[in-house]
C-alpha cells in the first residue's frame, strides 16, 4: 500500500508456523493464547497477561492491569540479576525495560517463546499449557555467553488474583483482609524449592487454589507485594530484586503474589534450564484439607501434578505433544495458492484464530476484559463455521449447549456465562437475529460430519430439561420467531438489534451510563431489519435442504415458500433502486436508503441478501455490488456505512454515538467483509472477491505497522473507516466474528472447497491470473488431494476423481472405502 508509513516488527516463519517479533516495542502489545481447553492464559510479547480457569471472569488466577500506562501491566515476569554488578533487568523486556542486545519473541500455537541476551546473559522462556492440563509452564534457559563465570539471581513474580476479576477489582474494603497462601516443600522432591499455594477464600466456599511451582532449591521466596516491591514501587524496580536478597514474606491479606529466588553460577557457555509451573487444582468438596479437621490444603492430589512437570523430559514431551496437536488440526486444510497471504493465513493464522474465538467466544483479549461479556448466541453460532471441521465433537458440544439457551418461543439468550452454560439475565433477550444463526451453525456441523442424529438430540429451552425438545424443532422455533414477529412493511421486527448490536431502535437512550442494547423505550411493533429478511431467507433456505434430507418434505417446501415470500419483501420496501436498505425505524422511516441523509447505504444487507441468494438471477445483486465498490470500498476495506453519522441520533441509538468512522459508525468493521466477498463469488467476481480479501488481510498489511498497530497474524474487529482521523487504523483484534467468515469466505467460496451434505464440492472463484492451486481437505474421513488447473479465464469447472469424471461439482463420498481420492479439477 503506497503512501502510508512502513514499518515491520517482524516476520512470518511459515516453515514453523510462528511469528517473529523482533523487537519488544510494538505499537501495542502483540498478544497469543495458551492453552485449549479448560486453562487458559494470555500472552503478550512482553510476557504480559493473564490466567484463568474456564471463566476469565469467575476463576483468575492472576491480576492483569486493563488499561494502564505503561501499556501491558502484569504477567508473567522474571527478573534477571547479576550479582557482581547488582545490573538487573527482565528478559522479556517489560517490566523493567532495560535495553535488550537481542530480542526475539516467537508466537507459535498455544506457546510463545522469548529470548533475549543481556549483560551477555542468554535466557530463553518457552510459554506453553500441556495438553489436557490445568497448568502452564515458564521453561527458562539460561546461558552464560562471556568469558568468565556469572553469578545470576533469577526471580519470577506472579500477582494472584482473587478468583473473581470483577470483585476483586473493586471490593477493596474486604478483599485487602482476605488473602491467604501456604508456602510448604515438595514431599519426596528435596532438591526442588517450596510450593507456593495461593488458596484466599479456601477456607470457606471455595475448594480451589492456585499453585506456584519451581524445579530448582530457592535462594528465598516472597508472596507479600508491597515486601517485594517495597513502598511505593513498582514492578520495574521491586526492592528484592534491586538488593538481589528476598523477604521470606508470607501474606495476610493486601496482595498476594508468587516469587521465587533462584541463585545460580555459570561457568562460561554453561547453559541451566528452570521451570515454573503455575496451575490451578480443584480437590472433592469432602476433601479439601489435610488433616480433615485443619484448615490446610489436602495436596496428595496435585503433587504428582507438580512433580511431574518439574522434570524436563516430561516438560519436552508435553511440548511435542503440543505441537503434534496442532499440527494435525491445521492438517485439515492446507491450500498452495500463488499468494503468500492467502496461504499463510489459511494454513495457519486464521484456523488458529478460529480455535481462539472457539475457546474464548468474546470473553478475554487485551480489548475485552474478560469481566463483561459471557459467549454470545449469534457470535459462537458464527465463530462455529471457522472451527467444525478442526473439532466436530466440540462444535457438537457446542450446538447442544447454545440451543438449551433458547427459550420456549424460539428466541434467545443473548449471552451466557462459560462456566454454568446458563443465560445471562443482565442482557436477556429480544436480538432478533439470534434464533436464526443457530439454523446456520447447525447446518455447517452436518454438511461436515454426516451426523443427522445431531436434530434428534432432547435439548431444554431455557436450560429447563423438563421443556427438552429435538434440536430439530429448536430450528423450527427459530424460524418461527422471525415469523412472528413481522412489521408494518411486512419486513421482520428488529428488537433490541440485529447483528449490528448498535443499530438500537426501539432505544431512544437520553440517560448516560445507560446501556443501548437492554434499554428499551418502544414497544418493539414498528422498527424493521432487512438485515433479518436475508438472514431469514438464508436460514429458511438451510433449513429447508435440512428437511428435505430428512425426509420431512412438508417442512421443506414450507420453509422454501417461506424463504420465497420474504425474498419478495426484500426486493420490495427492502430494495432501494441500487441497494438493499438497512431497516425502518420506529417512525417507519427508511435507514440506508438514497433518500436519507446521512448512513444512506450499509454493507451488512448487501452481504446477508446476497448470500441468502437474493437478487442474483434478476442482476440485483451485481448492482447491488457495484455500489458497495463505488460507495464502501476503501484501501483499506469495506466500511459499514456511507455517510457517517455526524451527530446523536436518538432514534437510531449507539450507531450514532461513536465518532465517524469508527465502530459501528463506518469504521471498517471486519466481520461483514468477507460477506461481500463470498457474494462476490456468488456473482462470479473472482479478482473483486480477492482483492477485497487482501485488504483486510492481516499478513497483507504487516508493512504498515505503524498504521495497522494490532498484530499482523490476526484480523482485528474494526480497522478505523475513511472518516476517521486514524483511517487505516486496527482495533479489537482476536476476538472477533471476523476470524471464522474470512475462514469460510476463503475457503469455501473464493477456493471454493466447501462441504455439502452429499460430499465435497470443489467449485473456486478465484484470481484470473491464478493458474491454479493445490489445496488438501480432510472430510469424514478421507483425505482429499486436490489440484486446480486453470485453463480458461472462466469459473466453469470440470472434475476427475480418481482418475474418473463426476457430473457437477460435488464430489461423491467414496464407496469403496478409499482413505485418499485425488482430484483434479479444470477451471475454464
Ligand atoms: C460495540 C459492539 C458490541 C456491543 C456489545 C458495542 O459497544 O460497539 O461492537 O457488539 O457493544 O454489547
Ligand atoms: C460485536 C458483537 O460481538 C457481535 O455480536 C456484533 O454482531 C458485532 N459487534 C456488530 O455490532
Amino acid at each position: 500500500m503506497k503512501g502510508f508509513t512502513r514499518m515491520k516488527y517482524g516476520y512470518f516463519d511459515d516453515e514453523n508456523h510462528e511469528y517473529v517479533i523482533s523487537q519488544p516495542n510494538t505499537p501495542l502489545p502483540w498478544i497469543n493464547y495458551l492453552g485449549s481447553e479448560a486453562y487458559f492464559a494470555l500472552i503478550s510479547n512482553t510476557a504480559g497477561g493473564y490466567s484463568f480457569y474456564k471463566d476469565a471472569r469467575l476463576r483468575r488466577l492472576t491480576r492483569y492491569r486493563y488499561n494502564n500506562a505503561p501499556l501491558d501491566m502484569g504477567g508473567r515476569y522474571i527478573y534477571l540479576r547479576d550479582n557482581a554488578s547488582g545490573a538487573f533487568w527482565s528478559p522479556s523486556w517489560m517490566p523493567v525495560r532495560v535495553k535488550l542486545d537481542e530480542y526475539e519473541c516467537r508466537h507459535g500455537q498455544g506457546y510463545t517463546i522469548i529470548r533475549s541476551v543481556a549483560n551477555d546473559i542468554e535466557a530463553r522462556t518457552r510459554y506453553f499449557v500441556p495438553v489436557g492440563e490445568n497448568l502452564e509452564i515458564w521453561e527458562l534457559t539460561l546461558t552464560n555467553r562471556r568469558s568468565a563465570p556469572a553469578d545470576i539471581s533469577t526471580f519470577s513474580a506472579v500477582e494472584f488474583c482473587l478468583w473473581d476479576a470483577n470483585d476483586d477489582g473493586t471490593n477493596f474494603q474486604r478483599n485487602y483482609s482476605i488473602g491467604q497462601v501456604e508456602i510448604v516443600p515438595l514431599p519426596g522432591h528435596p532438591s526442588v524449592g517450596d510450593v507456593i499455594y495461593h488458596k484466599t477464600e479456601y477456607r470457606e466456599r471455595r475448594d480451589h487454589f492456585a499453585y506456584f511451582a519451581c524445579s530448582e532449591k530457592l535462594a528465598g521466596f516472597d508472596t507479600q507485594r508491597e515486601t517485594f516491591l517495597g513502598p511505593y514501587r513498582g514492578w520495574d524496580s521491586p526492592a528484592v530484586v534491586e538488593t538481589g536478597v528476598s523477604c521470606q514474606s508470607e501474606a495476610h491479606g493486601w496482595q498476594v503474589i508468587g516469587s521465587h529466588h533462584i541463585k545460580l553460577t555459570l561457568a562460561p557457555g554453561e547453559s541451566h534450564t528452570i521451570r515454573f509451573i503455575l496451575g490451578y487444582h480443584e480437590n472433592p468438596k469432602n476433601d479439601k484439607f489435610d488433616p480433615p479437621d485443619s484448615q490446610v490444603i489436602n495436596k496428595r492430589i496435585v503433587e504428582p501434578i507438580i512433580a511431574k512437570y518439574l522434570q524436563s523430559t516430561n516438560v519436552e514431551a508435553a511440548f511435542q505433544q503440543l505441537r503434534e496437536h496442532w499440527s494435525k488440526l491445521l492438517g485439515i486444510y492446507q491450500v498452495e495458492t500463488p499468494d503468500e497471504h492467502t496461504n499463510r493465513m489459511v494454513n495457519i493464522w486464521n484456523a488458529y484464530q478460529c480455535m481462539v474465538t472457539f475457546n474464548m467466544s468474546r470473553s478475554a483479549s487485551y480489548f475485552e476484559s474478560g469481566i463483561g461479556r459471557g459467549m454470545g448466541f449469534r457470535d459462537s453460532n458464527q465463530d462455529l463455521l471457522g472451527f467444525v471441521h478442526m473439532i466436530p465433537e466440540r462444535a457438537r458440544e457446542r450446538i447442544l449447549d447454545i440451543a438449551a439457551t433458547q427459550l420456549e418461543n424460539g428466541g434467545a439468550y443473548h449471552q451466557y456465562q462459560p462456566l454454568t452454560k446458563r443465560g445471562n439475565n443482565d442482557v436477556g433477550t429480544g436480538f432478533n437475529d439470534d434464533p436464526a444463526w443457530l439454523i446456520l451453525g447447525v447446518a455447517a456441523y452436518i454438511k461436515e460430519t454426516g451426523d443427522f442424529g445431531i436434530l434428534d438430540e432432547l435439548v431444554p429451552y431455557d436450560n429447563n430439561p423438563d421443556l427438552a425438545k429435538p434440536l430439530y424443532d429448536h430450528l423450527q422455533r427459530s424460524l418461527q420467531y422471525t415469523l412472528e414477529r413481522i412489521g408494518p412493511h411486512g419486513l421482520p421486527l428488529i428488537g433490541r438489534a440485529d447483528w449490528n448490536d448498535c443499530l438500537n431502535l426501539n432505544c431512544f437512550s437520553d440517560t448516560p451510563g445507560q446501556s443501548f442494547q437492554t434499554t428499551t423505550s418502544k414497544d418493539g411493533k414498528v422498527a424493521e431489519s432487512v438485515f433479518i429478511a436475508g438472514l431469514f431467507v438464508l436460514a429458511a433456505r438451510e433449513l429447508s435442504a435440512l428437511a428435505r434430507k430428512v425426509g420431512r418434505e412438508s417442512d421443506a417446501t414450507r420453509y422454501t415458500h417461506e424463504a420465497q415470500e420474504m425474498e419478495k419483501v426484500t426486493l420490495g420496501p427492502g430494495w432501494d433502486g441500487a441497494w438493499f436498505r438497512r431497516a425502518y425505524d420506529d417512525f417507519s422511516n427508511v435507514i440506508g436508503s438514497k433518500e436519507c441523509e446521512e448512513g444512506q447505504i450499509f454493507i451488512e444487507p448487501q452481504g446477508i441478501c446476497i448470500l441468502a441468494g437474493i437478487g442474483v438471477e434478476s442482476g440485483h445483486a451485481q448492482k447491488a455490488l457495484d455500489s458497495v465498490a463505488e460507495r464502501l470500498a476503501t484501501p483499506h476495506g469495506i466500511i459499514l456505512q456511507q455517510p457517517a453519522y455526524s451527530k446523536y441520533y436518538l432514534h437510531l441509538g449507539e450507531i450514532s454515538s461513536y465518532p465517524p468512522g469508527y465502530k459501528e459508525n463506518a469504521g471498517i468493521f471486519c466481520h461483514t467483509n468477507p460477506w461481500i466477498m463470498a457474494a462476490e463469488t456468488i456473482i462470479g467476481r473472482g479478482d473483486k472477491a480477492h482483492d477485497y480479501y487482501l485488504r483486510i488481510n492481516p499478513s497483507a498489511r504487516e508493512n504498515i505497522g505503524d498504521l495497522h498497530k494490532c498484530e499482523p497474524y490476526v484480523y482485528a474487529q474494526m480497522i478505523a473507516g475513511r472518516d476517521a482521523a486514524t483511517h487505516g487504523e486496527a482495533k479489537n483484534s482476536w476476538l472477533t466474528g471476523t476470524a471464522a467468515w474470512n475462514y469460510v469466505a476463503i475457503t469455501q467460496f473464493i477456493l471454493g472447497i466447501r462441504p455439502t451434505y452429499d460430499g465435497l464440492q470443489v467449485a473456486p472463484v478465484v484470481p484470473q491470473s491464478w493458474k491454479g492451486f493445490n489445496a488438501t481437505r480432510k472430510f469424514r474421513g478421507v483425505t482429499y488431494n486436490i489440484k486446480i488447473e486453470r485453463q480458461g479465464p472462466g469459473n466453469q469447472v470440470s472434475l476427475t476423481a480418481n482418475g474418473a469424471a463426476i457430473q457437477g461439482s460435488v464430489i461423491p463420498l467414496p464407496t469403496q472405502g478409499e482413505k485418499t481420492v485425488e482430484v483434479v479439477v479444470t477451471l475454464r
